[in-house]
């Protein structure tokens, strides 16, 4: 099959996976699509090591990396540090936090409840940077940004070195801009994906991205899990599809065992778009965490990254104690997923999932053609 994307990536079928694993990358690359390693979580040492694995066991197959680079976050524009960020963190939401997993049993009555303030080093621009060193020290075949525009630096980094950048919208205004801004790659992300996403369902953006950038290459994210869904986004005038989600719930992901256990038993209706995680609007497993911090008690969430020095913290304890057996932590635990959790009852090798995609969508295709002819 070929595309725009097949063309620029040098891939057997338009299919992009984002992960955080890198054995999910590898796979996916190496079963015909195109794996993407999120990066950040990685300090710039840790990445080197992921992708020097990944150069090992892809052959010179493509891959790409992933960057956050947020427009807005708080404490960046007056250069305050991770700590003195921290510090900004009312104590009211730690007393809040620290109450509520005392009440669930997650830490006990002498326990201490601490921020993580390496949840606002992660942006900031010195380490997003040297990221970038790092991957573009390795073959990657593709760069993307989430949450902001690339600088022009890194655009003219990008292809001085001949690697396309691509960008993440969920607004027509915001593809202009990227496609201003000299991005090679649109990724349309709808509603009902997983993790950070605006008000447009991946239906109504795609077409209207499409349009608006052309002949820029658009790829359809959120709410894609098989192949009549890709085949739905090709009909739409992507180029391919970016799925995120679908990947959670592969062998090769670590996706943590209880995180996993809900999203089998979770339907469509489970997921909600919500501050409380980051502390910007990201779609996750609605959990007794959101139901707390959006309880009348609440006293609400704070702006990224303030809100994840919380909930990072808190999540590593929940996740613990969820995977000691206590049921109070289990239902407060929860992860990023999009709506297509519904369609993700059982764990499969990636490399299956990529080939049920392929076989799905051949069979989409051929129904279409087969309407079609009738007519
Ligand atoms: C667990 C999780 C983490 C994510 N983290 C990032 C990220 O760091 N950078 C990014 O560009 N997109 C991120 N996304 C969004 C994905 O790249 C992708 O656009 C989205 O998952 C597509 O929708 P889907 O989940 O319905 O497949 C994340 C998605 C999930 C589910």
């Amino acid at each position: 099959m070929r595309t725009a994307l097949t063309d620029m990536l040098g891939v057997d079928f338009p299919l992009v996976a984002f992960s955080h694993c890198r054995d999910v990358v590898a796979a996916v690359t190496n079963s015909g699509g195109f794996g993407m390693l999120g990066a950040v979580r990685f300090t710039p040492d840790q990445l080197d090591e992921e992708l020097s694995w990944l150069d090992a066991v892809t052959h010179g197959r493509p891959y790409g990396v992933d960057v956050l680079i947020p427009t807005q976050l708080a404490g960046r524009d007056e250069g305050l540090s991770a700590d003195e960020t921290a510090a900004r963190v009312p104590a009211e939401h730690v007393e809040f936090a620290r109450d509520l997993l005392l009440r669930y049993g997650v830490i006990g009555n002498g326990d201490d409840f601490q921020l993580r303030p390496a949840a606002a080093v992660q942006y900031e621009e010195e380490n997003v940077k040297a990221l970038l060193d790092v991957a573009f020290s390795h073959p990657v075949k593709l760069v993307a940004s989430a949450l902001g525009v690339p600088s022009p630096e890194l655009v003219a980094r990008a292809k001085s070195g001949g690697v396309p950048i691509a960008a993440l919208v969920g607004k027509v205004e915001h593809a202009r801009r990227q496609a201003a801004a000299g991005v090679d790659l649109i990724v349309a992300q709808g509603h009902e994906a997983g993790g950070h996403t605006g008000e447009i369902t991946t239906m109504v953006l795609t077409p209207q991205v499409t349009d608006a950038v052309a002949p820029i290459p658009v790829l359809a994210a959120g709410g894609i899990a098989d192949g009549r869904q890709i085949a739905a986004a090709i009909a739409l005038g992507a180029a391919g599809v970016w799925t995120g989600s679908v990947w959670l719930m592969t062998e090769e992901s670590e996706t943590d065992a209880a995180v996993r256990e809900k999203f089998a038993a979770a339907s469509s209706a489970d997921t909600m778009r919500s501050r409380v995680r980051t502390g910007k609007l990201a779609r996750q497993l609605r959990s007794s965490w959101h139901d707390e911090w959006e309880s009348a008690g609440s006293p609400g969430a704070l702006p990224m990254p303030l809100m994840e020095m919380i909930s990072d913290s808190a999540f590593q304890k929940i996740g613990q104690a969820a995977a000691a057996g206590s049921p109070e932590a289990y239902s407060l635990q929860s992860y990023f997923v999009g709506q297509v959790v519904g369609m993700l009852g059982s764990v499969r090798p990636a490399a299956e999932v990529v080939y049920a995609m392929i076989e799905s969508y051949i069979e989409a295709v051929a129904r279409l053609t087969e309407i079609s002819a009738d007519n």
